[in-house]
C-alpha cells in the first residue's frame, strides 16, 4: 500500500494536523476538480475533511474543485486541507483519490502507480477502465458496487444518497415546468385545484419525489412492479395505483425484472388513464442490466393536459418516455418532457455533502485504527463487493453475498400451506411428512419420559413452561418484522419481573447463609438495568414511528 506526503505543487500553506503515532506514515486523500462536462459535485466538502482529518489522513484539494459546490479554496483551507494547484500535482501527490464521475483516461494516466482510488466506477459497463487500472497496479473501490443490502452499508450508499437528491430535484424541475401551484387552495380570486402527480417507480429516486411532492400539496399516486413498495408509498402519503394483473415484479435483491407481455400491456392501459387525469408525471423505473422499460408512450403523452410536464429520470439509460429527449428539455404535444441526466449534480451543494459523508463513512471502515493508513479487508463483506481491483488484478464480481436481506418473499400461490410471517417459516423448503413425524414421535416420547418419572411439582413449572413457550412464539411469529426490536425490548423490560424473586431472596431466612442476600442484590441491579434499559430502548424506537 502506498503511503507518502504530497511532492505536487501547493499554493496553500495551511499545516495539516499530525496524525497519530504509527508504523506507517499517514496517508494523503486527494480529491481533484470533476471534468465531465456540466458536473458540478466534488467528492468532498470542508465539513468532511475536518472528519477525515480526524481519522489520520491528509488531504488534498484541487483548486476550483469545489466552486461550483459552493466550496471555496479558502473553505477548505479552513477546515486543513491543502490546496493544490494542477490536476496533475494532485493526483500524483495522493495515496487515494476520492472522485465522483467515473475516471477518464487521462485521469488515470495521472494516477501513481499503486494508488487507491474511490469513486463512480460500473465496472461492468467499462471494461477497458478496468484494463487500464489494474495496468496501474491500482486499488479500486467501486462505490457502485457496494452490496446495499446490507443494513451496515447503508451509511456508504452513494447509490441511495444520490438518488434521493434526484428525486427532490425531479420534483422542483417539474414545478419549475408547470404552471401552477402544487397545492389546493382557497383564495380571494377563486379555487386551485391541486396538481396531480403519478410517480413511475417508487424504489429511491420516486420515494424521495413522493416525499417532495407531497410535501408541496400535490395529490400524489405511484406505481411499481415489485409488490413491497406498496406500504412504503402510503407511508410518504401517496397512493399505491396497483396493475390489474397478477405477477410478482421483484427480480432479487431488492431490484425489478422485466415483466411479461401480459403484464406489460394491462400496465399500459392503468398508465394511459393516469396520463389523461395527472398533470405532472415523474418516471424512475429501471431494471439492472437492461435499458429503461418504456412505460409513456407517445400517444399517452398526447392525451395529457397542456401543460402537463413529465420529468423522465430514467433518461440516462434510454428513458421511460418513447420522446424523452436525454439531456435535454423539450416540449411534444404541449407537454413538457424533462430528460436531464444531470439531476443529482443540479443540486451540487446538497448531493457533495451526501457523497463526501458517504466517502468518510468508508474511510472510517477502512480506517479503523484512526491512523491515516487504509486497511483494504477483503475478510470484510462490504469492503469485500466494493473492492473491483486489488494492486492491479481485478476482483469483480465480487463471490455471491453471505447476509442479504432480502425483501420479503412473495407468498407462492402453489404453496398455500407454507407458514406465514418471517424467517424460516416462509422461505425454507416444506418439511417432509416423514421427517415430522418423526419429529413428533420423538417429542411424544420425551414427554411421556418426563411426565413418567418428573416429581409433581416439577411437572406443573414444566407444563407453565412450555405453554409459555407456546404463547411467546405465537405473539412474536405474529407481529410485523418491523415492530421486533421494540417488542423485544419491551418483553426483555417485562421479564424483569423476575426481580420480585430477587426481592424475596434478600432477607434470607435465619440460618442461611449470607451469600444468598448478595446473589438476590445482585439479581435486583441486573434486572433493574433489564427493566429501564428496555423501556427506555421501546420508546426511542417507537418514538421514530411518530412525526
Ligand atoms: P432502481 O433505480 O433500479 O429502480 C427504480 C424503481 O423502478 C424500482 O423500485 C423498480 O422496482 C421500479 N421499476 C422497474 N421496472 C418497472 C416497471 N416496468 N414499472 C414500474 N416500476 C418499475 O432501484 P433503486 O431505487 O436503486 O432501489 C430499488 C430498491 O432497492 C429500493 O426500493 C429498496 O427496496 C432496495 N434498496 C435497499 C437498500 C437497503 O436495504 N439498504 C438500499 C438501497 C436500495
Amino acid at each position: 500500500m502506498q503511503t507518502g506526503v504530497p511532492n505536487g505543487t501547493t499554493s496553500g500553506t495551511t499545516p495539516v494536523a499530525a496524525a497519530p503515532a504509527t508504523s506507517k506514515p499517514a496517508q494523503r486523500i486527494g480529491v481533484p476538480r470533476e471534468i465531465f462536462p456540466g458536473e458540478k459535485r466534488v467528492a468532498t466538502v470542508p465539513e468532511v475533511v475536518e472528519k477525515l482529518i480526524k481519522l489520520g489522513f491528509a488531504v488534498s484539494v484541487e483548486s476550483g474543485a469545489g466552486d461550483a459546490a459552493n466550496c471555496s479554496d479558502d473553505s477548505y483551507r479552513a477546515a486543513g486541507a491543502q490546496i493544490v494547484d494542477t490536476a496533475a500535482a494532485l493526483w500524483a501527490s495522493s495515496d487515494i483519490v476520492f472522485k465522483v464521475c467515473v475516471p477518464t483516461p487521462a485521469e488515470v494516466d495521472l494516477m501513481r502507480e499503486g494508488g487507491i482510488l474511490i469513486g463512480f466506477i460500473w465496472p461492468a459497463q467499462n471494461p477497458e477502465l478496468m484494463q487500464q487500472l489494474t495496468a496501474k497496479k491500482a486499488t479500486v473501490l467501486a462505490i457502485d458496487s457496494l452490496p446495499r443490502m446490507l443494513s451496515r452499508a447503508q451509511k456508504m450508499d452513494a447509490l441511495t444518497s444520490q438518488a434521493g437528491v434526484a428525486g427532490y430535484r425531479a420534483v422542483i424541475e417539474a414545478a419549475n415546468a408547470f404552471g401552477r401551484f402544487f397545492a389546493g387552495q382557497i383564495t380571494a380570486a377563486g379555487k386551485v385545484a391541486p396538481a396531480k402527480v403519478f410517480i413511475a417507480g417508487a424504489g429511491v429516486a420516486g420515494l424521495a419525489a413522493i416525499g417532495t411532492a407531497v410535501g408541496l400539496g400535490a395529490i400524489v399516486r405511484a406505481n411499481d412492479t415489485r409488490a413491497e413498495v406498496a406500504d412504503q408509498v402510503i407511508s410518504m402519503g401517496g397512493e399505491f395505483v396497483a396493475v390489474d394483473y397478477e405477477e410478482e415484479g421483484s427480480g432479487g435483491g431488492g431490484y425489478a425484472k422485466v415483466m411479461s407481455e401480459g403484464f406489460q400491456q394491462a400496465q399500459r392501459d392503468m398508465y394511459a388513464k393516469q396520463a389523461r387525469e395527472v398533470d405532472i408525471i415523474i418516471t424512475t423505473a429501471l431494471i439492472p442490466g437492461k435499458p429503461a422499460p418504456k412505460l409513456i408512450t407517445a400517444e399517452m403523452v398526447k392525451s395529457m393536459k397542456p401543460g402537463s410536464v413529465i420529468v423522465d429520470m430514467a433518461a440516462e439509460r434510454g428513458g421511460n418516455c418513447e420522446l424523452t429527449v436525454p439531456g435535454e428539455a423539450v416540449v411534444r404535444h404541449g407537454v413538457t418532457i424533462v430528460g436531464y441526466t444531470d439531476l443529482a449534480s443540479r443540486l451540487a451543494k446538497q448531493s457533495s455533502t451526501l457523497y463526501g459523508t458517504n466517502l468518510w463513512r468508508l474511510a472510517e471502515e477502512l480506517c479503523k485504527a484512526k491512523d491515516g493508513v487504509a486497511n483494504i479487508n477483503m475478510e470484510d463483506e462490504a469492503i469485500r463487493g466494493l473492492t473491483v481491483t486489488k494492486e492491479g488484478n481485478i476482483t469483480w464480481p465480487p463471490p455471491p453475498p453471505k447476509q442479504v436481506a432480502a425483501p420479503a418473499a412473495a407468498k407462492p400461490a402453489a404453496a398455500p400451506q407454507a407458514k406465514k410471517g418471517h424467517g424460516h417459516g416462509a422461505a425454507s423448503e416444506p418439511m417432509a411428512g416423514n421427517k415430522l413425524a418423526i419429529m413428533f414421535a420423538v417429542a411424544a416420547v420425551l414427554f411421556w419420559f418426563v411426565g413418567a418419572n418428573a416429581p409433581g411439582a416439577f411437572l406443573a413449572h414444566f407444563t407453565v413452561f412450555v405453554l409459555a413457550c407456546f404463547v411467546g412464539y405465537m405473539v412474536v411469529w405474529n407481529v410485523t418484522p418491523a415492530l421486533h426490536t421494540p417488542l423485544m425490548s419491551v418483553t426483555n423490560a417485562i421479564s424483569s419481573i423476575i426481580a420480585i424473586g430477587a426481592l424475596v431472596q434478600i432477607a434470607p431466612p435465619a440460618g442461611t447463609t449470607d451469600w444468598i442476600r448478595w446473589l438476590a442484590v445482585a439479581g435486583i441491579v441486573l434486572t433493574t438495568i433489564n427493566m429501564f434499559g428496555g423501556f427506555a430502548v421501546t420508546q426511542r424506537m417507537l418514538a421514530m414511528f411518530r412525526k
